[in-house]
């Protein structure tokens, strides 16, 4: 029977670690909500009527709402990913994604809206930024909201005029 020397044993149990560890990190991630670098982007797609740029008493949720989860790399802009999605009766989406996106700018965009009354977009407004790494410090896997975003109406309602003015006014800072 081979003795091993008593000082490798830590050594060969170190390796077998690495080994395992290697072997871990290498695997497919078994579901993209659990996985290591796995997330669930979630958000909600609504309509802007007053053209406001922010949600108002008149603003409603817009199911059957495409949405485009996009990342691309920050040097050469390079697409990294793109994943869709459909918002449910409520207006929200949900896109799995399996991998860190670390070194790339993710965000979710419209893609189309299943409100034809509402189903313009601005450039600028039509998306939301989402970080999709687990290396940016805030340590957390799992689900990531994204903002909520609008489509606008082509046309503003009647009311949003009178609407808009009050939102002003209750916003407007006290006077002393
Ligand atoms: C929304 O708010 C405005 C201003 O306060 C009000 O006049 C209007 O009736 C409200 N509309 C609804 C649908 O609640």
């Amino acid at each position: 029977m081979t003795r091993l020397p008593l000082a490798t044993a830590p050594l060969l149990l170190v390796a077998a670690a690495v080994l395992a560890a290697t072997a871990a990190a290498y695997a497919p991630a078994p579901t993209a909500s659990k996985g290591p670098g796995g997330f669930v982007v979630t958000g909600r797609v609504y309509c802007d009527p007053c053209r406001a740029g922010f949600e108002t008493n008149v603003s409603k949720s817009i199911p059957g709402a495409t949405v485009a989860v996009e990342c691309r790399h920050y040097g050469d802009g390079a697409e990294k990913l793109k994943a869709e999605a459909t918002t449910d009766e409520y207006g929200w989406y949900k896109v799995e994604i399996d991998q860190d996106h670390q070194e790339e700018i993710c965000e979710v965009v419209l893609a189309k809206s299943g409100d034809p009354a509402c189903s313009e977009t601005e450039k600028f407004r039509d998306r939301s930024r989402v970080p999709l790494t687990s290396n940016n410090g805030l340590k957390q896997n799992g689900i990531r909201y994204a903002n909520p975003i609008a489509f606008f109406r082509k046309e503003p309602l009647a009311d949003c005029g009178y609407l808009l003015q009050q939102y002003d006014l209750k916003d407007a800072p006290e006077t002393p």
